[in-house]
């Protein structure tokens, strides 16, 4: 949920953590801070509100050294203020520590060290561990990697932390359990830690995702030594990055949020790239074939996931109960983990994470595993804590997603569940060899579906400008469009702030109904399918109550368009497909609204990208 960024090398360390920490800011932008060595002073500096506050705040101050730590944070303790960001100091000055994640006992410590004399400044937990470890290292004849390493053995929680000192000014010292923290070797005895790999990946590709309860020992003439929190020597699994520094630019696109969405016919190729050839007919998951036979003969499936990975989840359901004829439940993650759920080990728990560091559906997933069910993941984050704790899993290869709003994730998502259901559908034979054949060939037409729904910006926009001033708005679906509309109606709620809910559309006349007047917008999908004429009636449901209609239909239809204030068309495919279609006017439109609306597209107020604390 917030940004760490540390170096120590050769190079001068702040332009490197302020460009790392701007990289970061989609994951918490409340506050930012730095600590520099430099000629035996460990200079401090920290500002509520942007990296920019932080970098005019330090304009006249000693930015120099080639050693220091940068945090850009989403509090969870203490409000966003100057005391209350990150780093912090012990009482002596000599050690300052960033931290990502939550330590649950705080409380039960810092009453502990203020018994012992200690004083605190701030209201945060971070500060309490940071005191904990300098009450460890002075009291005895240690270092401090060991002085942190006791001081984590008491703590409960979740973190990804960096430690500077001055008596240590050639070692940085960093350890995780549960939040992200992965190290950079460089090229010239340089060492580099990040929270994710976009700030390191434009000066080393060899990086080491760090496993939970792990320390790190960053030391400039010791190399970098690894151990478990039980002071166990660990070997660093080096791995080379694929990460290449243009996907992180906005490559001429104003916001992060609209070149994601215009990647889609890219990322959704890249998702079934190499796992299906619909001349051949064939559908190879890699990464779980050696689970294939267990979920295919699985009683239930259980899918967990947050916010639109969830909606994926939903998606997901009606592909794998229509097409393979498994029973699948999807379950919010942070209800799962709380219910004490019944689980079997013949259950199959798949989680969906675009981050692959969402807490609650991390908790979720590790119920599911301490119960004995099988664990799968469909993640967009290589290396990520979801990703290594699961069995097996399917990567959805969409690229970084930096806009807080999920976009291209989403469509990747479905595309891997998808595949999943239709491998499983002709494992199981519940589907014939000519349906199987027509799926695949019309998911390889999708990327260049998508593109002409994308070539259709304009016409959206101008719709956009409709509806910019509104108050509310309702999204209405029926079957495997009712997890679209949810999903229309959090992208425009997140980014733009308007009132939306998404509704099945036969449930309008179960309350929702009430609401509709002249000033209602009501985005509905009414495509060609199954429900088509039922989706045509609550049309006209809300139509004859002088609702305004923003239809999402099949190209060519001419019925709804009779009836509509406006029609967004978008090419035909097959029913079980038109979630990966109909998803790409909705985008655009809260896209747009929010422009229009002056909002912060990619970084919308309140949010962060990845919500690693529960
Ligand atoms: C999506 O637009 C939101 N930003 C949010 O709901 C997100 O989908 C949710 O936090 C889950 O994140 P994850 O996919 O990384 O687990
Ligand atoms: N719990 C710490 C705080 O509130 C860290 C929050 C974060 O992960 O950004 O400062």
């Amino acid at each position: 949920m917030c940004g760490i960024v540390a170096y120590i090398g050769e190079r001068e360390a702040y332009p490197i953590i302020i460009k790392g920490l701007k990289r970061l800011e989609y994951r918490g932008y409340d506050s930012a801070g730095v600590a520099l060595l430099n000629n035996g002073a460990l200079n401090l500096y920290k500002k509520q509100g942007k990296v920019a506050n932080l970098e005019a705040f330090t304009e006249d101050k000693d930015r120099g050294g080639s050693a220091g730590i940068g945090h850009t944070r989403w509090a969870t303790h203490g409000e966003p203020n100057d005391i209350n960001s990150h780093p912090h100091a012990s009482s002596d000055g000599e050690i300052a520590m960033i931290h990502n994640g939550i330590i649950e006992n705080y409380d039960s410590l810092k009453r502990e060290l203020q018994r012992k004399g200690y004083s605190f400044k701030s209201e945060t937990d971070t500060e309490v561990l940071t005191i904990l470890v300098e009450d460890i290292y002075k009291n005895s004849d240690i270092s401090l990697a060991e002085a942190l390493r006791l001081a984590l053995q008491q703590v409960v929680g979740a973190y990804a932390i960096v430690l500077i000192s001055r008596k240590n000014p050639r070692q940085l010292i960093a350890a995780r359990k549960s939040s992200p923290l992965v190290v950079g070797i460089g090229k010239d005895n340089d060492f580099f830690c990040a929270s994710d790999a976009t700030p390191i990946v434009e000066y080393t590709k060899k990086v080491v995702y760090m496993e939970d309860e792990e320390i790190a020992v960053l030391d400039l003439d010791k190399g970098l030594k690894l151990y478990s929190i039980d002071d166990v020597a660990k070997t660093p699994y080096i791995q080379e990055l694929e990460l290449h520094l243009e996907a992180l630019e906005k490559e001429g696109y104003d916001h992060f949020m609209l070149k994601e969405i215009h990647e889609q016919p890219r990322s959704i190729t890249d998702c079934f790239r190499g796992r299906l050839n619909a001349d051949e007919a064939w559908v190879k998951l890699g990464g779980i074939k050696d689970y294939e036979e267990k979920i295919a003969n699985a009683n239930r499936i259980i899918m967990i996931a947050c916010g639109t990975s969830w909606h994926a989840c939903l998606v997901g359901e009606y592909l794998f109960e229509d097409l393979a004829r498994i029973n699948v439940e999807v379950e919010y993650a942070s209800e799962f983990r709380y219910r004490n759920p019944i689980i079997n080990e013949d259950d199959i728990v798949i989680a969906i994470s675009q981050s692959g560091e969402t807490a609650d559906t991390l908790a979720a997933l590790e119920l599911a595993k301490s119960k004995g069910a099988t664990i799968l993941g469909i993640c967009n984050v290589v290396g990520s804590s979801i990703s290594r704790i699961t069995d097996a899993g399917s990567y959805t290869h969409a690229g970084p997603e930096i806009g807080v709003a999920s976009t291209k994730a989403f469509t990747a998502q479905v595309t891997v569940l998808t595949l999943m259901a239709l491998s499983l559908a002709k494992r199981k034979g519940t589907i014939s060899d000519s349906t199987f054949r027509t799926l695949l060939s019309e998911l390889e037409a999708i990327p260049s579906k998508v593109q002409e729904i994308l070539d259709t910006n304009d016409k959206i926009k101008f719709i956009s400008e409709q509806y910019q001033h509104a108050s509310n708005a309702l999204y209405l679906g029926r079957g495997s469009s009712f997890p679209v509309a949810l999903e229309g109606a959090l992208k425009l709620k997140e980014i733009s702030y308007i009132h939306a809910e998404g509704y099945p559309a036969a449930e309008m006349k179960h309350g929702p109904i009430a609401l509709i007047d002249e000033e209602m917008p009501v985005f509905v999908i009414a495509t060609q399918g199954t429900s088509y004429e039922k989706v045509v009636s609550n049309i006209q449901e809300v139509k004859a109550r002088k609702g305004k209609i923003i239809a999402v239909v099949t190209e060519g239809d001419e019925t709804v368009k009779g009836i509509a204030d406006h029609v967004i068309e978008i090419p035909e495919t097959d029913e079980q497909l038109v979630p990966l279609l109909s998803t790409i006017p909705f985008q655009l439109l809260s896209y747009h609204i929010a422009v229009m609306r002056g909002c912060n597209v990619d970084q919308p107020r309140n949010l962060a990208k990845s919500v690693t604390v529960e």
